[in-house]
């Protein structure tokens, strides 16, 4: 589908999260023909960091040569940077961009639609939101709104406040680019559109769950942020508890955006607020030399934790999610473990990794949501020879290799498209997010003390302890 003409506006423009995502994605939507038949970008920042059409149009080539997964040459490339104007916006002085967006809706020609992304940190936030309202910009316009969505249930609550007295809930997109990956989408799909998963996806048939998103880079000279925010509310709050919501919702009555959002609501309505016991807070040994840490901080690189589901599908299934920088391996990981035959009537072939810890044989289910991510199921088969004993085995399916990726988009890519379309679907709802903050705040109020681990480990050792008698898959069971 190709939504309607636009004015784009992208607050941030000069930023970090324009440069490396939201500009070469919109131009790999371009290459793919996903943008609207006629479009104007407008970049924006404060008057303090303003350019002029050119500066933004060389940062954009200079961004998408470093960043994008096609060159920025051509006609291609001419053809997108024609579509690129800058107009700064200070809170008190937003004449240079409403004359901006005016000269874009002109080049559009007719009324285009107008979208406001907002890639700038959340102390600038409210005031740009509220210029929006007050210039009249906001007319009909839909918003992106980045993470976090605040830092707790009344930060959240303040923020929706905000957005809300400008624009209804309807043209508020929250994005989490979690959401947006191919894999992550698929898991819908592979629940829901093949009889073989489903019905063995509950209490009855598997045992645990874990969503594993072990990171190798640090904080990246993200100080600042990282200080304030730390793994739990970076990646826990905002990533790992949306793919748990997939995970473990009821299947939709439809696919449309209130359903699937409804579904997910239940999921985080039925978790259980976080128990400080059952998580294990860790320090990478390092970050507190890091420039602009606080040489004593006690912000957590590292999280894992145990979660909990009370509802009739997930009673008693564990949910392990883990994910730290600095760790031995980049991954991101969902894994179904399956309950074991009620029988043990074959013995494992000698050196079988669980002979020696008579531990478990189930099946397991591995769904790897990295870009461009895969599936794979584990059993066990006859080793081939003259006695029955067991092996494992594997089947497995690459979108690599198995599929033809035909747009290939990534997470940002594809929301921003949805975006235009104004299709919500893949965007969290407030009343889902304010949830989610109260399943937080039990950790947030009283954190255990960080437990240092060494750069390039998995980890604390007591995040193993958190799953006996079992073992994370990573990275001792793959
Ligand atoms: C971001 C977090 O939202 O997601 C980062 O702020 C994290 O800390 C990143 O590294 C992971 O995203 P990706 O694109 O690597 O899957």
């Amino acid at each position: 589908p190709v939504p309607d003409d636009h004015v784009v506006v992208l607050f941030g423009a000069t930023g970090d999260l324009a440069r490396r995502k939201l500009l070469p994605g919109l131009y790999r939507l371009a290459r793919a023909g996903l943008m609207p038949r006629s479009y104007r970008i407008v970049g924006s920042a404060p008057a303090a960091d303003a350019l002029t059409d050119e500066e933004f149009r060389a940062r954009a080539k200079e961004a998408v040569a470093a960043f994008g997964s096609e060159p920025p040459a051509g006609e291609h490339w001419q053809a997108f940077e024609s579509t690129l104007t800058f107009g700064a916006a200070d809170p008190d002085d937003p004449e240079p961009l409403i004359g901006a967006v005016r000269d874009a809706e002109r080049a559009v020609g007719g009324s285009p639609r107008r979208l406001y992304h907002l890639a700038v940190p959340p102390q600038a936030f409210a005031s740009v939101v509220e210029m929006l309202g007050r210039t009249g910009l906001a007319q009909g316009a839909r918003v992106v709104v980045e993470k976090p969505f605040g830092t707790d249930l009344d930060s959240a609550k303040a923020l929706d406040a905000t957005v809300h007295a400008v624009f209804d809930e309807d043209r508020v997109f929250r994005i989490d680019h979690f959401l947006g990956k191919e894999s992550v989408d698929n898991i819908l799909a592979l629940r829901f559109a093949n009889g073989l998963f489903e019905p063995v996806w509950n209490r009855d048939h598997i045992s645990h769950v874990e969503i594993d998103v072990p990171e190798t880079l640090g904080i990246e000279g993200r100080a600042a942020f990282f200080e304030e925010t730390g793994t739990f509310r970076d990646m826990i709050v905002t990533h790992l508890f949306q793919v748990l919501g997939i995970v473990a919702m009821e299947p939709p009555a439809a696919l449309d955006a209130k359903s699937l959002r409804d579904e997910k609501a239940k999921v985080f309505q039925a978790l259980r607020p976080v128990d400080p016991d059952l998580v294990v807070r860790g320090q990478y040994e390092g970050y507190r030399a890091e420039p602009g840490v606080d040489p004593h901080s006690d912000t957590e690189t590292f999280v894992a934790l145990r979660a909990e589901i009370d509802n009739w599908r997930w009673t008693g299934v564990p949910f392990y999610l883990r994910s730290g920088k600095r760790l031995a391996e980049r991954r991101q990981v969902v894994t179904l473990h399956f309950t074991e035959p009620p029988l043990r009537m074959f013995p494992l072939a000698p050196g079988h990794r669980h002979a020696a810890r008579g531990g478990r044989r189930g099946n397991t289910l591995v769904v790897d949501f990295d870009d461009p991510g895969w599936i794979a199921a584990g059993f066990l088969v006859k080793e081939p020879g003259p006695t029955m004993r067991l092996t494992d085995a594997r089947m497995s399916f690459k979108y690599a290799d198995s599929v033809q990726r035909r747009y290939g988009l990534e997470g940002y890519e594809r929301l921003v498209h949805d975006a235009m379309l104004g299709d919500q679907s893949l965007f969290t709802r407030s009343d889902g997010i304010e949830r989610l903050w109260e399943v937080a705040a039990p950790l947030l109020r009283a954190p255990r003390p960080v437990e240092p681990y060494a750069p390039g480990s998995w980890g604390p050792a007591a995040a193993g302890e958190l799953l006996a008698p079992h073992h994370w898959f990573l990275p001792d069971e793959r």
